[in-house]
């Protein structure tokens, strides 16, 4: 709940925006319709051209990038074959070095996807392994013999649908993976893999890269004699995966132990970050164990508060008030809302909204996640209002791990909240520099009025309000590390909160209703405050306090 002492410099990956890249989507370079290193680099003005007095960037200080080692591509990267190399569609070594360059000297950080829970069958470690009973990988993966259920070692499931052991004909034995059967999971109990990994990571720490987002990072471990895991009485989910209580599949104790163990490492760099996707759906844990009991797991668990609530202020503000109850002191939060696997949040929250109208529910969301006590990532065209392709054709469809396994009811497609950034009105929504091929995904239909071109010059768009409040909140000390206050207790119908540090205080207020007046019944007439409203602002300029704030519906009022 408290402010981060003042007199401590704040590490980069506190104060800083977070911006994830899909590479497959983001920008294509080379012409042939499938994002690629070239095509990063030359957007890379966008995102931060590194100039402090060109204020027309976004401002983001980091890039995420979804996996780009060489792959085959049957979960879109997340499958690796080649921890070392980049993938071919994307480019090469030499060009990543370039990428790193050219982010750094725009004082952009980097932040590589590391797959570590499993690897792709393709992987040379699991062709070896998998070829014999008796060959020096052969304990590198989780092998066992048939069992009694249904042959099943025992019940544990894949997230994408279905048993997670594989049968493998040369061992005849299965092997388990939690993703899809081309995704085998490593055994983290072997030295050697452990080892190989922790090497892998050196290289690219050594390469210069500003740090990782660990995938899947609270699956590695699994229980060492297979215990079946208990199902949830009752429980009905369509994806028969979250109907188990994954107690001897995910969360285990010694899963802790490697990631201090990764955070070691990482810490013998300087200034690194270690962020990691701690999905947890047990009922005894949260992502918040992910700190470690001394700070020494995880800088940034992700928290998947938002993502799941809905665009409700109640709902919202229970998990801001439980996130700030539970950090650890000496924690730092985080916050996102949308990602490569879920629904953007604009597709996801217009049908429960109280405003109907998606730029305002775009501005609100957009101001709630940059003026929280915490990192904000933003997921790349979040901040031009891109919504879900909700209609791709079967045969246009990517998303291969999840349509492709055999068995059970699964996850959605996630296809809708990959398509092409839109860049600008032309065709394909200018994705591909200089040429006109159909790119990896279809475009949004909406491109020609949703791009960043079109955006840019429109004083009232996202992606203008984004760029102000980014500045905003890079100017004000209480923004970046001020402890969080509610004014509410009750929300209906907004959030309304105080940011402050012992020199500044700043207050938020988002309307969820916009259609309706802000209606609040706390005391803001003190003198002095200055107000950024999303429906009069003018870009750059901040203005006085209005007797009347009925008619905003987003406000960032600071007093100095
Ligand atoms: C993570 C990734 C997801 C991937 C899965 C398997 O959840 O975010 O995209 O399919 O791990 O690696």
């Amino acid at each position: 709940m408290t402010a981060e002492k003042e007199t401590q410099p704040q590490k980069w990956w506190q104060k800083g925006v977070i911006y994830q890249i899909y590479p497959l989507t983001f920008a294509d370079g080379n012409g042939d319709g499938v994002g690629d290193l070239q095509g990063i680099i030359q957007r890379l003005d966008y995102l931060n051209d590194g100039d402090p007095d060109n204020m027309s960037d976004l401002g983001v200080d980091a890039i995420w990038l979804s996996p780009i080692n060489k792959s085959p591509m049957v979960d879109n990267g997340y499958d690796i074959s080649d921890y070392r190399d980049i993938a071919p569609i994307f480019g090469t070594l030499d060009e990543f070095k370039e990428l790193l360059e050219q982010c750094h000297r725009r004082e952009i950080r980097v932040i590589m996807d590391m797959v570590l829970n499993h690897t792709s069958n393709q992987h040379p470690w699991f062709i070896e392994s998998s070829a014999s009973r008796d060959n020096p990988k052969s304990d590198w993966y989780l092998w066992q013999d048939p069992g009694y259920k249904d042959g099943l070692p025992n019940n544990w499931l894949s997230y994408f649908g279905g048993t997670a052991w594989t049968f493998h004909e040369e061992r005849q034995q299965y092997f388990f993976h939690v993703f899809n059967e081309n995704q085998p999971d490593l055994n983290w109990r072997h030295p050697e893999v452990k080892q190989a990994i922790y090497d892998m990571l050196r290289y690219w720490l050594e390469m210069g890269v500003d740090g990782f987002r660990l995938d899947a990072s609270s699956v590695y471990s699994k229980d060492k004699y297979y215990r079946d895991n208990p199902v949830k009485f009752g429980a009905t989910d369509k994806n028969a995966y979250h109907n188990q209580d994954h107690l001897y599949d995910k969360d285990l104790p010694d899963n802790h132990e490697i990631i201090r163990e990764i955070r070691n490492l990482v810490d013998e760099y300087e200034d690194r970050v270690l962020i990691g996707e701690t999905f947890i759906d047990s009922r005894l844990y949260d992502s918040n164990s992910f700190y470690g009991v001394k700070n020494d797991e995880l800088h940034l668990p992700f928290a998947f508060e938002f993502p799941f609530s809905p665009w409700y202020p109640g709902y919202l503000q229970r998990e801001i008030e439980k996130k700030e109850r539970i950090t650890p002191d000496g924690a730092w939060p985080t916050y996102f809302l949308d990602n490569h696997d879920i629904p953007r949040h604009l597709s996801r929250w217009i049908e429960c909204a109280l405003c109907t109208n998606p730029i305002e529910i775009a501005k609100a969301a957009g101001t709630l996640l940059l003026t929280l006590r915490g990192t904000p990532v933003l997921y790349y065209g979040q901040e031009i209002g891109m919504e879900d392709h909700q209609n791709i054709p079967k045969e246009q469809q990517r998303d291969q791990a999840v349509v492709a396994t055999p068995m059970g009811e699964l996850p959605p497609n996630r296809d809708g909240a990959r398509t092409p950034m839109q860049w600008d009105a032309s065709v394909y929504a200018g994705f591909s520099f200089g040429k006109d091929v159909p790119p990896w995904l279809p475009v949004h239909a909406n491109y020609q009025d949703v791009n960043v071109e079109t955006a840019l010059k429109d004083d009232a768009s996202i992606l203008n309000f984004y760029r102000l409040l980014l500045q905003v909140r890079q100017g004000s000390e209480a923004l970046c590390r001020g402890a969080w206050r509610t004014l509410i207790h009750y929300p209906y119908e907004h959030l309304a909160y105080l940011r402050e540090t012992e020199t500044e205080q700043v207050l938020v207020l988002i309307n969820f209703a916009y259609e309706k007046p802000l209606e609040l019944d706390i005391p803001i007439e003190e003198e002095g405050w200055e107000v950024l409203a999303s429906n009069i602002w003018e870009l750059g300029k901040t203005l006085t306090l209005p007797e009347n704030l009925q008619s905003f519906e987003i406000d960032i009022l600071k007093k100095v």
